[in-house]
């Protein structure tokens, strides 16, 4: 699905990520953990191609990526929730879910529409409502939903346990992990909050300073006294 091969992104003097390489599969949650400034949301936005790659490369369903435009890489099918969301709160809900995939065809975009209706129930009650009236954990559900109104193959999630109470981030987060299951979604998740990310990835890779500081099952990661001290930012 998506392969990340030795790539090094950095913004001026600053190495953001240092030869980073991993693998995300379909179906299931990849989770990415590591401490403030790890270089995380630098991978997504990389991967999103809104941050161009010194070196390396990024190869997706084996076409290599990196260094596309970011509305190529939407269009074929990789969707970034950025951190902080970025839903538009002067447009009503359905409005913000429309402005995804807007190139797509009426049919692809009505169904679309409906998946996510019944993935967040809550959003369909909810359509005609400006999207500054939903609480923090409403409008995440709708960030996810106008990400998933693209169709994409991977859904890229930064951050999404931003400000919200602990039991509403593992609500939505076991929705997608189940969406991924069921329809093969491949979902790469960063967060700095390793618990949640390691209770619902089956997966997961820890960055540290830009670099891949270990990888394994969120068992393995959750064992390794050395890996916890580097994603929980208690020293190495
Ligand atoms: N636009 C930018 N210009 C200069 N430096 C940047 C920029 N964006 C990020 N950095 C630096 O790159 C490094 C990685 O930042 P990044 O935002 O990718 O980390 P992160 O793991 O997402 O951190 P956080 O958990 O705080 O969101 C940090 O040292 C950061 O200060
Ligand atoms: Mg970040």
């Amino acid at each position: 699905m998506l392969r990340i091969e030795n790539l090094s992104v950095s913004y001026g003097a600053i190495q953001a990520l240092n030869d980073v390489s991993l693998e995300v599969p379909p179906g299931r949650v990849t989770a990415v953990i590591g401490a403030n400034g790890a270089g995380k949301s630098t991978l997504m936005r990389t991967l999103a191609g809104l941050e161009k790659p010194q070196s390396g490369q990024v190869i997706f369903n084996g076409e290599v990526i990196s260094g596309r435009k970011p509305e190529d890489i939407v269009r074929m099918g990789i969707a970034l929730v950025p951190e902080g969301r970025s839903t538009i709160s002067e447009l009503s809900v359905e409005d913000n879910l429309k402005l995804g995939g807007m190139w797509r065809s009426h049919a692809q975009r009505n169904a679309s529409l409906t998946r996510v209706y019944s993935l967040f129930p809550i959003l369909k009650e909810r359509h005609h409502m400006g999207a500054d009236t939903l609480s923090g954990g409403e409008r995440q559900q709708l960030a996810i939903g106008r990400a998933l109104m693209t169709g994409p193959q991977l859904l890229l999630l930064d951050e999404p346990s931003l400000g919200l109470a602990p039991l509403i981030v593992t609500q939505i987060l076991e929705l997608v992990a189940l969406m991924a299951r069921d329809s093969g979604l491949a979902v790469l998740l960063v967060e700095q909050n390793a618990t949640v990310a390691l209770r619902i990835a089956r997966t997961g890779v820890v960055l540290n300073l830009g670099e891949v500081a270990g990888s394994g099952t969120s068992a393995e990661l959750l064992a390794s006294e050395e890996l916890r001290h580097i994603y929980l930012g208690t020293g190495s």
